[in-house]
C-alpha cells in the first residue's frame, strides 16, 4: 500500500498519495496567527494577513489529495470579543483573499460555501463571499466551507428552534426527529461529518467548532502556528489519519 509523501525535489504536482483511507471531509481550526506575529515583534493583524497564504496552500493541497470537503474556521461567534480594529482586519480578509485567489480557485474547480450566521457580518465581507459562492456554484471539485461568524452551540440552538417551528406547523412529526433529520437543520446539511479535525497553534480544545459534527471525528493537533503550517504537516496529518482505527464504539 502506498504511503502519502511529498517529493520536495519536484514541482508541486508531485504529491503522491494513496487514495485508501483519505478523509472525505477535513475540518481545520486555523489558530496561532496572533502569536506568529507577536513572536516577530509585529502587530497581531500581520499574522492574520500572513495566514491567507497558508489558506491557499492548504486548499491546493486538499485539491491535489482529492479531499471532497474542507471546512475552515475563519471567525467564531466568540471572536467578536476581540478589540474592534482586530475584528475589522479579520473581516476584511475574506474579500482580500478572494480578490487574489478566486481565479485560482475557479481553475481548481473549487466550490465555495459558508457556514455560520453571515447575516451579521459587515456588508463588504458578506457581499465578497456571496459573490464567490455564486461564481463557484457550478464547480464540482473540492467544497470549501468558510466558517464565518460560526458558533456550534448557536448552530444547535437555531436548529432546535427550526425543528420546533416545523413540528408546530405540522411539517415534521416529533417521531421523525432522529440524528439524520436533526443534522439536516444544521449549516452542514447534506455534508458528511468531518473525518479529520486539524488544529494548529498548540491549543487542545474545540473552541465551539462543530460540536455535533465532530462527535466521532479523529483529532490531530500541532504546535505549528497557522502561518507556518504547510503541505508537509497537512500530509503528515493525512498519514497519521490513515493509521487510525475508527471503531465507532464497535470492535
Ligand atoms: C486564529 O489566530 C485566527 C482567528 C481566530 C481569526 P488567533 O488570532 O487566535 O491567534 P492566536 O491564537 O492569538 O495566536
Ligand atoms: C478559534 O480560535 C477560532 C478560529 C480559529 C477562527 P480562537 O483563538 O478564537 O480560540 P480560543 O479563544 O483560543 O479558544
Ligand atoms: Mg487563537
Amino acid at each position: 500500500m502506498k504511503i502519502p509523501f511529498i517529493n520536495h525535489n519536484h514541482s508541486d504536482e508531485s504529491i503522491h498519495i494513496s487514495h485508501d483511507h483519505i478523509p472525505d471531509h477535513i475540518a481545520i481550526i486555523m489558530d496561532g496567527n496572533g502569536r506568529w506575529a507577536q513572536k516577530r515583534g509585529m502587530p497581531r493583524v500581520v499574522g492574520h494577513k500572513e495566514g491567507i497564504s497558508t489558506v491557499v496552500k492548504i486548499v491546493n493541497a486538499a485539491v491535489k489529495c482529492k479531499i471532497k470537503v474542507l471546512t475552515l474556521y475563519t471567525f467564531s461567534t466568540e471572536n467578536w470579543k476581540r478589540p474592534k480594529p482586530e475584528v475589522d482586519t479579520i473581516l476584511k480578509l475574506p474579500k482580500q483573499f478572494l480578490q487574489i485567489y478566486l481565479p485560482e480557485l475557479m481553475a481548481n474547480n473549487v466550490r465555495i460555501k459558508t457556514i455560520g450566521d453571515t447575516s451579521h457580518l459587515p456588508p463588504h465581507t458578506r457581499e465578497a463571499v456571496q459573490y464567490a459562492v455564486e461564481r463557484t456554484r457550478d464547480n464540482n471539485g473540492l467544497q470549501l466551507n468558510f466558517a464565518l461568524n460560526y458558533g456550534g452551540r448557536q448552530e444547535i440552538l437555531n436548529a432546535m428552534k427550526e425543528v420546533f417551528a416545523d413540528i408546530t406547523d405540522a411539517k415534521l412529526s416529533i417521531d421523525d426527529v432522529d440524528e439524520d433529520a436533526f443534522s439536516s437543520y444544521l449549516y452542514t446539511a447534506g455534508l458528511p461529518d468531518p473525518d479529520l479535525l486539524i488544529r494548529t497553534g498548540g491549543e487542545k480544545r474545540l473552541s465551539n467548532y462543530l460540536p455535533w459534527q465532530l462527535a466521532y471525528t479523529e483529532f490531530w493537533f500541532t504546535d505549528v502556528l497557522w502561518p507556518d503550517f504547510s503541505e508537509k504537516e497537512f500530509i503528515q496529518a493525512l498519514e497519521e489519519y490513515r493509521l487510525r482505527k475508527r471503531r465507532y464504539g464497535g470492535l
